[in-house]
This record gives structure tokens, sequence and C-alpha cells, in this order.
């Protein structure tokens, strides 16, 4: 249940479990302002915190974050070195908060290719609050959806061959073991901000259901109101995954 949070209306609703953001806009945020992209991006990192405050506070189980995707290796190295620092960076001012907030700390994507200092500063930060109970705050960090799902059939194939699994049993769950976000729940919301409509490989299987906000305020300008406000409209849309509205549902005949 949501706690703390100014509007009151968000508690009496069913919150959603899971929150899954894309942080779009910090080069236009910085462009704007004639400054250079990275400070955009330092101004995101800012953001991260207090939005990552705010999920810990009203409760939210899981808040993922498109920190870094597959495709951003193809930005200039400048600005590539800089968001592969920022996990580093952030850590190293926030990792206290977060243990003291109880938030678990989880990355998805492909960990190896990161550089040595990342890795080192997000595994401290794994380690360190890995008995922590409140929210899981996932970094998604050269993660892209279509690798995700490529690595997913690899294994796959190769437990079949080792006749750890039969192919006849496939079904969803056994993909969804096969992710990097194996026993997390799907999100209920992905949040794209800065006005552009996509979901640039993110989460592709797990986005099947999840309701799709998009802003157009740039991500270091988007508020905790707006989030606190962007729930709110979740909880006013009804999900019926394929099926129908029980009022619609009744037998005609
Ligand atoms: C897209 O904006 C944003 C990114 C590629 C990086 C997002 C990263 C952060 C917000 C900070 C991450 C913080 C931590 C703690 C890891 P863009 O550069 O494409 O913006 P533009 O479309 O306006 O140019």
């Amino acid at each position: 249940m949501f706690k703390a949070t100014k509007d009151k209306s968000l508690i009496e609703r069913p919150v959603p479990e899971h929150i899954a953001m894309i942080m779009d806009g910090n080069g236009r945020y910085a462009k704007l302002r004639n400054l250079p992209r990275i400070k955009g991006h330092y101004e995101g990192m800012q953001n991260v915190k207090r939005i990552v405050r705010h999920a810990a506070d009203i409760n939210l189980k899981y808040l993922t974050l498109y920190a870094f995707s597959t495709e951003n290796w193809a930005r200039p190295k400048s600005e590539v070195n800089y968001l592969l620092k920022l996990p580093t960076d952030f850590l190293s001012t926030f990792l206290p908060e977060l243990i003291e907030k109880n938030v678990k700390v989880k990355t998805i994507g492909d960990f190896e290719a990161l550089p040595k200092h990342t890795r080192k500063a997000v595994s401290t930060a794994i380690d360190k609050t890995a008995e922590n109970t409140g929210l899981t705050l996932v970094f998604a960090l050269n993660y892209g959806g279509r690798d995700e799902l490529i690595g997913a059939v690899k294994d796959i194939a190769a437990d079949i061959s080792a006749g750890r699994l039969q192919a006849d049993n496939i079904d969803s769950k056994t993909i969804d073991d096969y992710l990097m976000t194996k026993n997390m729940p799907d999100p209920e919301m992905i949040i794209r901000t800065s006005g552009e409509y996509r979901l640039s490989n993110f989460l592709l299987w797990q986005a099947s259901y999840s309701e799709l906000f998009f802003s157009n305020t740039l991500w270091p300008e988007f508020s905790t109101d707006e989030l606190d406000d962007l729930i709110l409209q979740y909880q006013k849309r009804e999900r019926r995954f394929g099926g129908l509205n029980e009022e619609d549902a009744i037998d005609e005949d």
C-alpha cells in the first residue's frame, strides 16, 4: 500500500507493484540551456535519486530504470564513458541512503561488457543491499530486449539438448524463467518521458500487458508529483488482459 505521499487518493486503490521507466530527454534538457549533453545526464542522475526516494517512500516493490541500452554504444565515446560512469557516481553518494531505505539493488543486461569500475560499484551495491526487503531498484545496464530473448532462446536450446527441458513443456512461465527478470512481476506501468512514443527494445516480452504512459516532460524535470499523477491514471484504467470487463462478460443467451 502507498504511504507518505502527497496524494492521499493513491492510498485507496490497488497500487502497481512494478513500474519501469524509459528516462528520455537528458540531451534536450541540456541543449535548451546551452549546456553540454553530459550535464543533462548529470541532472538525469540527480532526478533518479528523487524518483527512487519517492518510490521507496510509497512502498513500490520494483522500479526498473533504463539507464544504458545495447544501442547506446553507438553514441560518441565521451558520452558513452560518461553514461557508464553515472552508476559509479550515483552509488558513491547514494548507496548509504539506499541501504537506509531498505532498497535492494539489481541489474539486468550484459554486465560483463561494462567497464570494470562500473561493475565494481554496482557489484558492491548489490552485495551490500542483498538482504534488503523493500523496493527492488533494477538498473537496466547494457540491456536490450532482443538480446535478452536471444540469450533465453540459446539457454532453452542448450537445456533441451542436455535433456533438462522438454520442448513440448515450454510455456509462458518457462520463458519468464529464462529471462533476466526471472522471479520479478511484469511491469504494470511503463513510463517514457520526453514525448517519444516507442519502447526502444525495453522489456519486450515483459511489456505484453503493461499500461503505457508517455509524458512530454524531459527526464531531469520529471517530478514525483507527475509520477503520482500517472499512478492515479493507471489506477483509473481498466486492465482486461484480452478478456472482457465484468459487465460485458454476462452471457447474452
Ligand atoms: C536518454 O536521453 C537517456 C539516456 C541514454 C541515459 C539515461 C540515464 C540517466 C537518466 C541517468 C542514469 C542514472 C544512473 C544512476 C545510472 P537522451 O540522451 O537520448 O536525450 P535526448 O533524446 O534529449 O537527446
